[in-house]
C-alpha cells in the first residue's frame, strides 16, 4: 500500500523520469540497508575494532564529517538526513560554536555523531533516545560504547536513553547542564504534533540567548499521517517571534527538512 501511494505521489509530482529513477534506487536502498544490518551484526562482534576506527578520525569540515558518519561500516552510524540539508544545518552549528548540546533522537548516532565532531573541545553533548521507540527505533545496549567514542577527549557524552516527555529525564538533563543554558537544541524524536510541541514546550527554556533550536521533517509526510512536525512549523511560521530559516533540499520530496528557530 505505502509503495503504492509512493509511486502515486512520485509520478503526480515529478512525473515518469523521476519515477523511473526512483524505482531504480528502491532495489539499491533496499541493498543498502541488509549491508547495514550485516554491519551491524559484525560490529557487534568486533566492537574494539570499530571503536578505534572511530578514534582514528578527525574533522572539522561539516562535509568529511558527514561523508564518515554516512560511509562508516556499511552505514553502521548512518544519519537519517537529506546530506545537502545536514550539512548546510552543520555548517550553521559550527559558526555558532556551541558549548551545550541538546539532541533528541538519536537512533543510529550519524547525527550525535556529527555534532559531536564540530562542537567545542570542551563541549557537553546530551542525547535522549528511547531503548526501542517509535519514528526509527532508539539504539540497543551493545551501541553504547560505540556512541560514547564520539566524544572528542575533553568532551563529555551523556546517553540518556529515556523518554524525553518525562519530567524526570527534564530533571536530569538540568542537571546535566548545571544552570548553563543551551546552545544547541535539536529535535527528532517524537514527530507527532503533541511529541514533538511537548519537546518543545519542555526544553526551549533551557536554551540560552544566541542560541538555536532545530527541527527535523518539517516537510509535509505524505506516507506517514503520524509525522506532523509541518503543522508546528506551520505554527511558528504563522504566529512566532523567532527568526526563522527553512531548510528544504526537495519541498515535495515527502520528508525531511530542517527548520531552524534563532533565539534573540
Ligand atoms: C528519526 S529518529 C532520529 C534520527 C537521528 N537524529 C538521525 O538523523 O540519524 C527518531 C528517534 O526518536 C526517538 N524517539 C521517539 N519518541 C521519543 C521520545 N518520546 N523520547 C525519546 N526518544 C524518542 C526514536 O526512538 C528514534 O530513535
Amino acid at each position: 500500500m505505502y509503495l503504492i501511494k509512493k509511486s502515486i505521489f512520485v509520478l503526480k509530482n515529478y512525473g515518469l523520469k523521476a519515477f523511473i529513477k526512483k524505482a531504480i534506487r528502491f532495489p539499491i536502498n533496499r541493498l543498502n540497508l541488509l549491508r547495514q544490518r550485516k554491519a551491524e551484526e559484525k560490529a557487534r562482534k568486533y566492537s574494539q575494532k570499530v571503536i578505534k576506527l572511530l578514534k582514528s578520525f578527525s574533522s572539522n569540515r561539516p562535509e568529511e564529517v558527514f561523508d564518515l558518519s554516512w560511509n562508516f561500516y556499511n552505514g553502521l552510524i548512518r544519519p537519517m538526513q537529506i546530506k545537502e540539508e545536514f550539512v548546510e544545518l552543520l555548517k550553521i552549528f559550527q559558526e555558532l560554536n556551541p558549548k551545550y548540546i541538546l539532541e533528541i533522537g538519536t537512533a543510529n548516532g550519524g547525527t550525535l555523531f556529527c555534532f559531536c565532531k564540530l562542537a567545542q573541545e570542551d563541549a557537553t553533548i546530551i542525547s535522549i533516545d528511547l531503548p526501542e521507540g517509535p519514528f526509527g527505533g532508539g539504539y540497543p545496549e551493545w551501541k553504547i560504547p560505540i556512541y560514547q567514542t564520539f566524544a572528542k577527549e575533553n568532551q563529555k557524552i551523556y546517553l540518556l536513553r529515556k523518554d524525553s516527555h518525562k519530567e524526570e529525564t527534564l530533571e536530569e538533563v538540568k542537571k546535566i547542564l548545571n544552570g548553563n543554558p543551551l546552545d544547541f537544541l535539536f529535535i527528532d524524536g517524537d514527530h507527532s504534533y503533541e511529541g514533538v510541541k511537548k519537546d518543545f514546550e519542555m526544553y526551549s527554556p533551557l536554551v540560552g540567548r544566541g542560541g538555536i533550536i532545530a527541527f527535523y521533517d518539517i516537510a509535509k509526510n505524505y506516507f506517514d499521517p503520524k509525522c506532523q512536525v509541518d503543522l508546528l512549523w506551520k505554527d511558528f511560521k504563522l504566529n512566532s517571534n523567532f527568526n526563522l530559516k527553512q531548510i528544504m533540499k526537495h519541498p515535495f520530496e515527502g520528508w525531511a527538512g530542517i527548520g531552524i528557530l534563532f533565539l534573540k
